[in-house]
């Protein structure tokens, strides 16, 4: 297999013209917050990831837009926000955002719920809650071609601490110090444990392990986000006969197990092909390839059966 070249989350001279901010579209040069703001210092938003993919015809479509935006939505209750826009309202606006910003190719959209207010008090209430959203274009965030992976050293933000499923940004410095030791040692990517030794999931992606013909992916109360394209895996897989489990996972079962990939918005659904200098099964990842293939074709709106997954812009 060949890996395809990664392409990093762009530098910000590809960032789309226009940007929503404070309630209004503006040039992306008028989207900025001051130094004070409280999310700035505290790390006190919540945040998505969304993708739209070119589609066979040639028009856009965002991947469950609906689905992001509910899930922002309720991760905004977490920090206590108050949002004015509905979910349909932000689909709307991230629909004329793409139009205007008319990406070349595909694009991902960074919608954010962020405390405003300037101020140094802790806390969440009376903050002055508004919504962000830019978009950039993006192709493959990893290699979807078989990548190498280390577990790591950090330990999984527990669900006391900051919960992993409310995507909030303070807590993806967890996530940075994991996947900045794993490219420091020379991985694509890092895995992360739960407190009691039990697989969560990597850096910004969630892991599924493959045995015969189970696919199993840790359940939502082992200190994982939600994931949306969790979800469509799981359909996928049931669609495309396989067994499909959600349940705790030991460590050891990844190095025995048959395959291992992971799935998100940015890294799609990349297998893995090796784990800590283990090589993952016998390195045909014939049901990952399967799976991915079935997911793109899905995304790129070839399969009818997943239609309602798509909204066109
Ligand atoms: C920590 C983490 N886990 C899992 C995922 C995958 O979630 P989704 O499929 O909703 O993009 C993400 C985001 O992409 C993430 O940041």
């Amino acid at each position: 297999m060949t890996a395809l070249e990664p392409r990093p989350i762009s530098a910000a001279a590809d960032i789309g013209a226009f940007a929503y901010f404070e309630g209004t579209v503006v040039p992306i040069g008028e989207a900025n917050v001051s130094i004070a703001t409280h999310t700035f210092n505290y790390g006190t938003a919540v945040f998505e990831g969304i993708r739209a993919y070119r589609q066979a015809d040639g028009s856009s479509a965002i991947l469950f837009a609906h689905e992001h935006y509910a899930r922002l939505l309720r991760n905004a209750r977490l920090l206590r926000a108050s949002v004015p826009e509905s979910a349909d309202d932000l689909v709307e606006i991230t629909r004329d955002l793409l139009r205007r910003n008319a990406h070349d190719g595909d694009a991902y959209i960074r919608p954010l719920v962020y405390k405003s207010a300037r101020s140094i008090r802790v806390k969440l209430t009376g903050l002055d809650d508004r919504v962000g959203i830019f978009t950039i274009p993006l192709g493959d965030y990893l290699p979807t071609g078989g990548i190498r992976v280390t577990v790591s050293a950090w330990q999984r933000v527990s669900d006391n601490a900051i919960p992993a499923r409310g995507k909030i940004s303070g807590s993806y410095v967890n996530a940075a110090f994991a996947a900045e030791d794993a490219h420091a040692a020379g991985y694509d990517d890092a895995i992360l444990l739960t407190g009691d030794g039990h697989l969560a999931e990597a850096s910004a992606a969630n892991l599924f392990v493959v045995r015969g013909r189970e696919v199993a992916t840790p359940p939502l109360t082992d200190d994982v986000l939600a994931g949306i394209t969790r979800s469509a895996i799981l359909q996928i897989a049931r669609d495309a006969g396989l067994d499909v489990a959600e349940r705790r996972i030991d460590r050891s079962e990844l190095y025995l197990a048959d395959e291992v990939f992971l799935t998100g918005t940015g890294v799609q659904v990349a297998p893995i092909s090796s784990i800590d200098e283990r090589p993952v099964g016998t390195g045909d990842f014939a049901i990952s390839l399967d799976i991915q293939r079935r997911y793109f074709a899905a995304v790129r709106g070839h399969d009818e059966r997943y239609a309602n997954w798509l909204t066109s812009i």
